[in-house]
């Protein structure tokens, strides 16, 4: 065997050598197996007659060749026969004059097992669902543009039907990011966090954007000590609840962000873990309340009252607190809705530099 007949032998991936006319000259073993079908039936062939990508391959290989230089069609959607589509990244390198065409399967089961190995079973059910919410924008994507195709040559209440299917699919879209996002949730990176810092930027950040019609006005406790957290999703959790108050909330209403220290309060869960949470930070609004019916499953996923929500934003919230080891409760009555987060301390070296120096100096 030549040294490239021993390089082509020894590909894991399946692999075609295609002429000038994209026809095929050669097919390794995986590839056998890949097109369901013997080296001997695929050579002479024309690929775009077994083997149907997600775009223009023909253009691709067309374009490979005039450039002389290798392309690579990431997660393009490959059909083969009557078979479900499958994902790939599809390379495509110049070779004498012909292509080289590899085939990288991305299907959900190679995703899955490598999901598997570095994360709990539990993560990997979370994982499954950030998978479909990625493999529905897609396709989905297609119908939006479809739909926006055929508004261009319809005119009046056709139109209008066709903008209805765009608007539907956008709404699909800001769902699916959204149950992505809450995939997505890593275990907290938790070091000694200022509140108030955190508290800060989420308060400018919403004072330039969702909460510009209302006034945010603050009630600290400065000597709040430290706590034990993620940055990041506390930031993320604090713009949620500021989110839902200024989306009720009407021109000139207002939010106070509270926090302050109550010892007494400790979480205990079934399986023994939890604590003190003394930190306590309350997201205050002056409006219409929490609807009652809904008031006993708010944190629940797909719980929403309003008519572009998706219900997630406080699911989210109540993920992360829980995974800090903190508390959340809300309090509402029209013109007054308290949602409280308890937060435990910053385990003491961490907060403080300071009174470990001091007992360093008594010693
Ligand atoms: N401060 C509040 N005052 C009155 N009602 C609220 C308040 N916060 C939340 N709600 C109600 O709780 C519902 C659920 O809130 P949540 O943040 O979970 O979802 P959402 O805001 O509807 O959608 P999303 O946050 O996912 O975009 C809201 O739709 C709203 O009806
Ligand atoms: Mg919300």
């Amino acid at each position: 065997m030549t040294m490239s007949e021993t390089v082509w032998q020894s590909l894991a991936l399946p692999a075609l050598l295609l002429s000038p006319e994209d026809v095929i000259t050669a097919a390794n073993g995986p590839a056998e197996g890949f097109l369901n079908r013997s080296a001997k039936a695929l050579v002479g062939k024309a690929l775009p007659e077994l083997v149907e990508i997600d775009g223009d391959l023909g253009a691709a290989t067309g374009r490979v060749r005039r450039n002389d230089a290798p392309l690579t069609l990431h997660e393009t959607s490959v059909r083969i026969g009557p078979a479900p589509d499958l994902r790939c990244d599809v390379h495509i390198s110049p070779l004498g004059g012909g292509v080289l065409i590899l085939f990288s399967p991305q299907d959900i089961a190679g995703r899955v097992d490598r999901g598997r190995s570095s994360r709990s079973a539990a993560r990997s059910a979370i994982g499954m669902a950030e998978m479909l919410a990625h493999e529905i924008k897609n396709p989905l994507a297609g119908i939006t543009g479809a739909a926006q195709l055929l508004s261009m040559n319809l005119s009046g209440e056709d139109r209008e039907l066709t903008e209805l299917i765009v608007a539907e699919s956008r709404r699909i879209v800001k769902l699916l990011e959204q149950v992505e996002q809450f995939g997505n949730l890593r275990p907290p990176q938790r070091k000694a966090v200022n509140l108030h810092d955190v508290l800060d930027r989420a308060r400018r950040s919403a004072m330039v954007g969702f909460a510009a019609h209302m006034t945010i006005e603050e009630a600290y406790d400065p000597s709040l000590p430290h706590t034990w957290a993620d940055t990041d999703q506390l930031q993320q959790v604090f713009l949620n609840l500021l989110k839902n108050a200024a989306q009720v909330g009407a021109q000139g209403g207002k939010i106070t962000i509270r926090t302050f220290y109550e010892l007494s309060l400790r979480v205990r869960r079934p399986d023994g873990s939890g604590g003190a949470v003394p930190l306590q930070v309350e997201i205050i609004d002056d409006g219409p309340g929490v609807p009652e019916e809904m008031i006993n499953n708010l944190f629940e996923p797909f719980v929403s009252g309003r008519e572009n929500g998706t219900g997630l934003g406080l699911a989210l919230v109540s993920k992360i607190i829980h995974e800090h080891n903190g508390w959340i409760s809300v309090d509402s009555i029209p013109g007054r809705t308290v949602f409280r987060i308890s937060l435990p301390l910053a385990p003491r070296e961490d907060s403080n530099k300071k009174p470990l120096q001091d007992t360093e100096l008594r010693t």
